[in-house]
């Protein structure tokens, strides 16, 4: 289901001054030195690649001794296959399409290139020399939190540009001469349009969720972006699902890239999806007997609203939970997954806007309450658990109505899901969902809860307060 876009590419022939040794895959597109067929068997998720090309140490891949002992520090110590596959050509300055499955590792596998490339040289204020779009602001402050230690210890500085915060601190520290950015491109093009940042200096630029940037909602600030960069920089773009929706920004912004594709197209074994048939009256039942187990569980809805009102609904039947969706401000966002990565709450029902890219470590479940628009949607939300090598189990509540269109989601997405009717008290609900877990919020609460879901469905904010820390206002 994901063929790179890589017989399409046609690249402009820019010169980088760097070495492209290795073999030429198909017809412009430059290959990774090792057969891309023995690093496509790789199975990331393992850990131990079973192939000697990809047995490489972080400092026989070339990675500069102090980011090694960084990555130590951080407990990273043997190469992820992505890494072991892209970091040499990226380190070359290569531009690099990278693509590995969910929680396989590839922000490192471009954050460490950033790093040990941009070190000792000279940036100018306002003038950032790495650039990093990504597709959410909470992605964006996790990947700048994994390229922190790494600047640090090359002497670089990072810093984010998101919207939702107010500008002054990020000009502030455009002025300081930050080296590498890491943005949401419509704030970007804000500062850039202010006069505050330029694009001219940029010697390294990313895409991350790169197909989700060539959406047509990011596509044409993203081409303004790359446009504002030097031709001859070096490009890299990486993503779960590199398929050809990409071209359009392979075709303009890279040159002879070296493609890397590491796992096979089917989500792996440590991932087990369930298929649940449920009528439309205990659907909220039903996801609220799953995320109501003790596990950690992540629940993905369609909407805004929707989201709002199945947390409304999951507080009131005990479920210590949060929420995440744009109609939150951001500090509220901020709360709410800080909450759920530290375990405050067990579950944390959202929109789309956390289905790609977000690491939260140990989500058990990943439990779509409205099955997703289509099936990368589906591969990226489900992709928040088995992260890293780790198991997960993905649920999908569906209507009977729903059923013809999920079908062929799955299908597309390369998943035979195991598939049963429940209802709330079923005995698959109870085993999938394990022990119960302690209700949250005092009986009291649980019914003013309950009152204000049966009183006013879209709306009520202070019952989901209860477990919610909301301070934001409402943003569209
Ligand atoms: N070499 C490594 N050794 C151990 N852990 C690693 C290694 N590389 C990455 N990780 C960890 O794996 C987890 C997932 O990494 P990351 O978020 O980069 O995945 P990803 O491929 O970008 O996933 P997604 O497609 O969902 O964005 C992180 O917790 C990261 O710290
Ligand atoms: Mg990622």
């Amino acid at each position: 289901m994901t063929a790179l876009p890589i017989e399409n590419s046609r690249a402009s022939r820019r010169r980088r001054g760097v070495a492209r040794s290795g073999p030429t895959a198909t017809g412009n597109v430059r290959s990774n030195p090792a057969p891309r067929s023995r690093v496509r068997a790789t199975d990331p998720a393992s850990g131990a690649p079973g192939i000697a090309t990809l047995n490489a140490t972080f400092a026989e891949l070339g990675v500069p001794r102090p980011l090694v002992a960084s990555l130590a520090e951080g407990g990273i110590a043997v190469p992820f296959p992505i890494q072991a596959a892209a970091l040499p050509d990226a380190l070359a300055g290569l531009d690099v399409l990278g693509r590995g499955r969910t929680g396989s590792g590839k922000t490192l596998a471009f954050s460490i290139p950033l790093a040990a490339r941009l070190a000792g040289g000279h940036t100018s204020a306002g003038r950032p020399r790495g650039l990093v779009l990504v597709p959410t602001r909470e992605l964006a402050s996790q990947v700048q939190a994994v390229l922190v230690p790494l600047v640090r210890a090359m002497d670089l500085s990072v810093t984010t540009i998101f919207g939702g915060t107010g500008q002054n601190p990020q000009v502030a520290a455009l002025r300081r001469r930050v080296d590498i950015v890491v943005a949401c491109p419509g704030r970007l093009a804000d500062l850039i349009e202010q006069g505050h940042c330029h694009l001219g200096d940029v010697e390294i630029s990313v895409l991350d969720e790169a197909d989700h940037m060539a959406d047509l909602g990011f596509l044409p600030v993203v081409r303004r972006l790359m446009d504002a960069t030097p031709q001859e920089g070096q490009r890299m773009l990486f993503s779960a699902t590199l398929d050809n929706a990409v071209d359009v920004l392979v075709r303009r912004f890279l040159n002879e890239p070296s493609v890397h594709s590491v796992d096979p197209p089917a989500p792996p074994a440590s991932m087990v999806h369930h298929l649940l048939t449920v009528a439309p009256a205990d659907r909220v039942g039903v996801v609220a007997a799953l995320a109501g187990g003790s596990g950690r569980s992540l629940v993905f809805t369609r909407t805004k609203h929707g989201a709002e009102r199945l947390t409304r609904q999951l507080a009131a039947a005990g479920v210590s939970v949060v929420q995440l969706h744009g109609n939150l401000g951001q500090g509220a966002r901020e709360r709410s997954l800080a909450s759920f990565a530290a375990g405050a709450a067990r579950v944390m029902v959202a929109t789309d806007i956390a289905a790609r890219g977000i690491h939260v470590a140990g989500i058990d479940l990943v439990i779509h309450a409205d099955p997703p628009a289509e099936h990368k949607a589906y591969l990226h939300r489900s992709g928040r658990t088995a992260r890293a090598g780790a198991d997960g189990v993905v649920i999908t509540v569906q209507s009977p109505a729903q059923a013809g269109d999920v079908r062929a989601l799955m299908r597309r997405a390369g998943v035979n899901p195991l598939a049963a009717s429940v209802s709330p008290g079923s005995a698959l609900v109870r085993s999938i969902a394990g022990p119960p877990a302690a209700k949250a919020g005092s009986a009291g609460q649980r019914r003013a809860a309950e009152r204000t879901v049966t009183a006013s469905p879209a709306a009520g904010r202070g019952a989901v307060a209860m477990s919610v820390g909301h301070g934001g206002r409402r943003r569209r």
